[in-house]
């Protein structure tokens, strides 16, 4: 029988944990995971830095940003160009070589500066390579955004919001790139504003940060691999709105971020990191993994079209369009009942038999999120409607998209 893999939970090996969202698993402090940072260090430090050995200690970290997958983010200051930076210590891995998101983040902005939608793509400053006790670890040093994953952010957002996202994929689209997971945590508001208060203000706001002692069950584990402490997020947002400066309104500008899963269009998709969200999973995709890549197809544009059409229902209307409760057969059957029939090759997978299914209605699936909508809000899901087709050919492109009554009509009210 099929066994059920349980993961480690760091409380296995660990004396103490702290909560999921605040703190990264510690377990990932290994060979080819995280690199350990702790506050105050000056990055990248002195011979470390592989690609160029010459570099001098240049990035201070103040505080952690957040961390993902794949990597651990951190608020630094520049010493160089006295300014905020925000620090992405990817995983590490054997051997020093420039990761795809450098690539195509640098590729962005040599071919696309000045065409419409650049500004929505996340500036990168510099990239370098350091080596760690866990392997290499490329560091992209980006601007500071505060992530559209907060709540307290995502309730400031307003049409433009949702236009300028549009706008920032068209221009995507158009590069040549598709970028692999736009969920709302990979997009972000520029908050420029941070500039204005400096290192002590940040201390004062956090007031002694809250930390997790490292401290493992195992005397044998290597601790040069581990940080000594775990520290809290800083909430951007949350500093912002305190000094009563986060950004609102018409001075709102979304910024894509995360291209850990982008790729070239032009090119044969490589086998991508990691999976995206259930939430914005496009139909082909988890048709593509229920049947082992016999149907359905891999990410493509159009699957961005389909989970930007999710991630925009999710910021305007704080929730999710189609339920991703139940297995992947239920999931499955949700988002083509939203979408509409499936192309006449897929077998009916969603139907395992276990219960009998009604017949796919997206009229009835979209009235039910229709009903009592005023016409804004019917204007705003008509816009929806168009990038949530199951087949993937006739979602609406993003830069048709573009046109569309709801985008064209620039307006800030709140959601
Ligand atoms: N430029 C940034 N500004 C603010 N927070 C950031 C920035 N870059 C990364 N982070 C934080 O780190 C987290 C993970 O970064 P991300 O680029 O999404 O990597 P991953 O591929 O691991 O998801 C983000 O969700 C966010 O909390
Ligand atoms: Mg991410």
């Amino acid at each position: 029988m099929h066994q059920l893999q349980i993961p480690p939970s760091p409380g296995d090996q660990f004396f103490y944990v702290g909560g999921e969202a605040e703190f990264e698993n510690m377990l990932n402090y290994k060979r080819h995971g995280s690199h350990p940072v702790i506050l105050g260090d000056i990055l990248p430090k002195p011979s470390t830095c592989v690609s160029d050995p010459a570099k001098k200690p240049r990035y201070r970290i103040i505080m952690k940003l957040g961390f993902g997958a794949f990597c651990t983010g951190w608020l630094a200051r520049d010493l160089v160009e006295n300014r905020y930076v925000a620090v992405k210590v990817c995983l590490g891995s054997d051997t020093a070589h420039e990761n795809g998101e450098t690539e195509i983040l640098s590729q962005l902005h040599e071919t696309g500066r000045g065409k419409h939608g650049y500004e929505r793509v996340i500036q990168l400053f510099d990239a370098f390579i350091i080596e760690g006790p866990n392997g290499f670890h490329e560091c992209l040093v980006t601007e500071v955004v505060a992530p559209l994953s907060d709540y307290d952010v995502q309730r400031w957002c307003s049409s433009e919001t949702i236009r300028q996202i549009i706008e920032g994929f068209a221009f995507l689209h158009e590069q040549g790139i598709a970028h692999g997971d736009p969920h709302n945590g990979n997009f972000g508001i520029a908050v420029p504003e941070l500039e204005q208060f400096d290192e002590e203000a940040i201390a004062e706001y956090v007031g002694g940060p809250d930390t997790i002692p490292v401290v493992p069950i195992d005397p044998s584990l290597a601790l040069h691999s581990l940080p000594p402490y775990l520290v809290e997020r800083l909430s951007i947002v949350g500093f912002l709105q305190e000094q009563k400066s986060f950004p609102t309104g018409s001075e709102m500008s979304v910024r894509i971020m995360d291209f850990g899963r982008s790729y070239r269009t032009s090119e044969k998709v490589p086998s991508l990191p990691g999976a995206a969200p259930y939430e914005i999973r496009p139909p082909e995709v988890a048709m593509h993994d229920l049947s082992k890549g016999k149907v359905g197809s891999i990410w493509s544009e159009a699957a961005d079209i389909w989970a930007v059409g999710c991630t925009l229902y999710h910021i305007r209307r704080g929730g999710e369009l189609i339920s991703t409760g139940g297995s992947a057969n239920d999931r499955l059957f949700h988002a083509v009942d939203f979408g509409g029939p499936p192309p006449q090759d897929w077998p009916e997978l969603w139907n395992d038999g276990r219960k009998t299914l009604r017949p796919f209605n997206r009229v009835k699936a979209w009235e039910e999120t229709e009903a009592n909508c005023s016409d804004e809000k019917r204007k705003f899901l008509d816009l929806i409607k168009k990038m949530i087709v199951t087949k993937p050919d006739e979602r609406s492109p993003m830069a048709e998209l573009l046109t569309h009554p709801f985008v064209q009509r620039r307006s800030s009210n709140g959601c």
